[in-house]
C-alpha cells in the first residue's frame, strides 16, 4: 500500500462549503491534502468510484467555463454524475423559490453546487437543502477558486521560504476573487497586499477578516496605491477590470482608473525585483487590458496550472463534503475489483 494515497480526512465541521472563514486553517489544509492525494492518485493512473452513484446538481445563474467543467469532470472521475442546470433550464428564477428548489434537489441529488448572482441565494439554498451545498461563486466570494489558488501557490512556493515570508499581491479591482485570495492567503499566514486605486481597495469588512486571520496565523494584510509595494512579491495576481455584472460602471471608467498603472506587464513583474515571481489569474482574462500577452504567455505565468487546479480542488471538495473518508483509495478500488486491500 502506498501511503501517499491514504485518504483519511476529518469529518467536515459544516455541512456546506460556502465561505472559507467558516473553517479553520487545519480544516482548509485537510481539504487541500485530500485534493492533492486524489490528484497524485489519478496522475499515477488510479481510477476511482469514490462517489459511485452519487449525483451533483449544478445550478448556474451566471455562465462559467472552469467551474462548470471542473465540477462535471471531477464528479465523473470520482465515479458520480453531474447535472448542469443552466439559466432558463429549471424553474428557479421563474415561479419557484430558491428554497423550494433546494428542497426538491436535495430529495433527488446527493450534493448541490451553485453559482449565484447574490450571496443571499447561496445562503438560502444551503439553509433549505438537507444535502451539502458548495458555493461556486457569488458576488461576495469564490471559495472553490480559493482552494485551487492555494494549491497552485503551494505547488509554486519558493524553496525553503516559510509561509510568513511569502508575499502575494492582488492588482486591480476589489472583486470577489480579490477578497477570496486575501482570505485564503492570510488564513495560511502569508503577507497579502491589495495594490489598487484607493476607491477600489478591499472594504473594511474584508480587511477585518484579514486582520483576524493575521492575529491567529501570522502574516499581514495591506492596501496600497504605491508601486513600492511590488518589491519582493512572490506572486502577482489579477482579475478582469469590468464585465462581471450587468449595469456596472462602464468599461471606459474602469480603463481610466486602472490603465496603464495597474496593468500586469513585464515592467510590473520586473518591479518586484524577483526573477522567480509567479503570475496568477483566475481567468477568463481580457488580454492586453489587465494583463499583457507577454505575461500571460510568458515564463512567469502559472495561470494555466491554476485553471487545472480548479479540477484538483473540486475533486477534493466533492470527496470531503460528499462523505468519503476513513478508507484508502486503494481499498475502495480493490473492493470494487473483488481483491483484498
Ligand atoms: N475562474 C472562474 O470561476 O472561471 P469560470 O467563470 O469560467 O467558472
Amino acid at each position: 500500500m502506498n501511503d501517499t494515497y491514504v485518504l483519511k480526512h476529518k469529518q467536515p465541521s459544516k455541512k456546506d462549503f460556502l465561505d472559507t472563514t467558516e473553517f479553520d486553517q487545519s480544516e482548509i489544509l485537510d481539504i487541500v491534502k485530500t485534493a492533492m492525494i486524489i490528484r497524485n492518485y489519478i496522475k499515477a493512473g488510479g481510477t476511482l468510484e469514490t462517489l459511485f452513484h452519487k449525483n451533483l446538481a449544478m445550478i448556474f445563474e451566471q455562465k462559467s467555463t472552469r467551474t462548470r467543467v471542473s465540477f462535471e469532470v471531477g464528479m465523473e472521475q470520482l465515479g458520480g454524475h453531474a447535472l448542469n442546470l443552466a439559466p432558463g433550464a429549471i424553474q428557479l428564477g421563474g415561479h419557484e423559490t430558491i428554497g423550494d428548489t433546494a428542497q426538491v434537489l436535495a430529495r433527488m441529488c446527493d450534493m448541490i453546487m451553485a453559482r449565484v448572482n447574490r450571496h443571499q441565494n447561496i445562503l438560502e439554498l444551503a439553509q433549505r437543502s438537507s444535502v451539502p451545498v458548495i458555493n461556486g461563486m457569488s458576488d461576495y466570494n469564490h471559495p472553490t477558486q480559493e482552494i485551487g489558488d492555494i494549491i497552485t501557490i503551494f505547488d509554486h512556493l519558493p524553496k525553503d521560504k516559510p509561509f510568513d515570508k511569502i508575499k502575494v499581491i492582488f492588482v486591480g479591482d476589489c472583486t470577489q476573487v480579490c477578497a477570496s485570495l486575501m482570505m485564503i492567503t492570510t488564513k495560511m499566514g502569508m503577507n497579502f497586499v491589495h495594490y489598487a486605486p484607493p476607491s477600489k481597495w478591499l472594504s473594511d469588512h474584508f480587511l477585518k477578516i484579514g486582520r483576524e486571520n493575521c492575529q491567529m496565523y501570522g502574516g499581514s494584510v495591506h492596501v496600497s496605491d504605491s508601486p513600492a509595494v511590488l518589491e519582493g512579491a512572490d506572486f502577482i495576481y489579477t482579475d478582469v477590470w469590468y464585465g462581471l455584472y450587468d449595469k456596472e460602471t462602464p468599461k471606459e471608467v474602469y480603463m481610466r482608473e486602472f490603465y496603464p498603472k495597474y496593468q500586469v506587464n513585464d515592467q510590473m513583474l520586473a518591479a518586484t525585483g524577483n526573477p522567480e515571481v509567479k503570475f496568477m489569474h483566475c481567468l477568463p482574462a481580457m488580454r492586453n487590458e489587465e494583463v499583457t500577452d507577454s505575461v500571460l504567455d510568458g515564463p512567469h505565468c502559472v495561470a494555466w496550472d491554476e485553471a487545472e487546479n480548479r479540477l484538483t480542488a473540486q475533486r477534493g471538495l466533492l470527496a470531503y463534503f460528499g462523505g468519503v473518508a476513513q478508507e484508502t483509495l486503494d481499498q475502495i478500488k480493490n473492493k470494487k475489483e473483488g481483491k483484498n486491500a
